[in-house]
């Protein structure tokens, strides 16, 4: 195994204050989201927004890595070099989504097991080829009445482990993603309830298949009620929640924790991420950072639309972004004075 290659990757990327951005949308995801703002959905302008991301000025401050889609990591910048490449001048290191994403899990309604691992070994190779020093591999849990069941959490959990044990075989750091879901009217309890639930079977996969764990880091969902949930809760108690649930959960080996933002607003991420950091200071054995996509990406693609003249300030709105998690990472984000009208919590 390439062990000390491992941790100096993954030491790299949670190393002082910086953290990861998620820019890995699969075609049809990114395509959704161009057709909201009547962005035409093209392999062109995917390419040209992704272009506009790696080349703001000075987003290796705040960025540590960035994870490129299959389609973006064989696409060139518009000054003609590889993405991976483009990156790594800009002192991030580049990462690649390998999973074939979520899929009905048979005889599981309303459940999904994520797909992706035949093959994984010689792309995993390809990947490594073009730059990538890390990988991303993201599972699906969903809460329901009956959900999520045994059978769901269990053959998300193996698959993972198999991903995470391939990657690091391969010499590239796997960043594991159990995602459970915020959609739901469900309490923050039984978030934390499933939350950890899926942590405990996914790091005894991890062992079992093998996985260093001071070689990857975990990307996992914060401990929220559901988004249709009546009490919200506020930043302190989710703070509560979720690094309890890991303290429980996450072995002091893995170096971090780098969290999805699921959908929640750009200034919540912030302002939950910021709390944990300031409430759990000096008591948590992992850096807590975060691997946004939605929470560092939204403002700048609402300004972007697409258009050439737009894509300063919607540099100037994704730096920004990148930067208040930034300074969440040490607690000292100002929610306040980022967005006043945004920040009941
Ligand atoms: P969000 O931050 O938008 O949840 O995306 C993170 C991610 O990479 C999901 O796989």
């Amino acid at each position: 195994m390439h062990t000390q290659r491992l941790v100096d990757t993954v030491k790299a990327l949670v190393a002082g204050d910086r953290g990861l951005l998620a820019m890995d949308e699969s075609t049809p995801t990114c395509d959704r989201r161009f057709a909201k703002l009547g962005i035409p959905q093209t392999p062109d302008m995917r390419r040209a927004y992704r272009d506009m991301i790696v080349t703001t000025p000075r987003l290796g401050d705040c960025i540590s890595g960035a994870i490129l889609y299959d389609e973006t990591i064989r696409q060139e910048t518009k000054a003609g070099v590889p993405f991976a490449q483009a990156l790594e001048k800009a002192n991030i290191i580049p990462g690649v989504k390998v999973d074939a994403g979520a899929k009905p899990l048979a005889g599981h309604p309303d459940e999904q097991v994520t797909e992706g691992l035949d093959g994984l070994r010689d792309r995993l190779a390809e990947y490594a080829g073009m730059g990538a020093r890390f990988a991303k591999w993201r599972a699906v849990i969903t809460i329901g009445a009956e959900i999520p069941s045994r059978g769901c959490i269990e053959a998300n959990a193996h698959a993972l482990a198999r991903y995470a044990a391939l990657c690091q075989e391969a010499g590239i750091v796997p960043i594991v993603e159990p995602e459970v879901l915020m959609d739901g009217e469900h309490t923050l309890e039984r978030c934390r309830a499933v939350t950890e639930e899926t942590l405990h079977t996914v790091f005894d996969e991890l062992h079992t298949q093998g996985v260093l764990l001071e070689g990857m880091l975990l990307k996992p969902n914060m401990v929220l009620p559901g988004l249709a949930a009546a009490d919200q809760s506020n930043a302190d108690d989710i703070a509560s929640a979720t690094i309890g649930c890991f303290l429980r959960t996450v072995p002091a080996a893995v170096p971090g924790i780098a969290f999805l933002s699921g959908g929640q607003s750009s200034e919540l991420a912030s302002i939950r991420l910021n709390a944990m950091n300031l409430a759990f200071k000096g008591r948590m054995p992992w850096a807590l950072a975060f691997s946004f996509a939605r929470a560092i990406q939204q403002p700048a693609l609402e300004i972007w639309r697409g258009q050439a003249v737009n894509v300063v300030a919607a540099q100037k709105a994704l730096f920004h972004r990148a930067d208040c998690n930034r300074a969440a990472r040490r607690g000292e984000y100002d929610a306040a004075a980022d967005a006043p009208a945004a920040a009941p919590h």
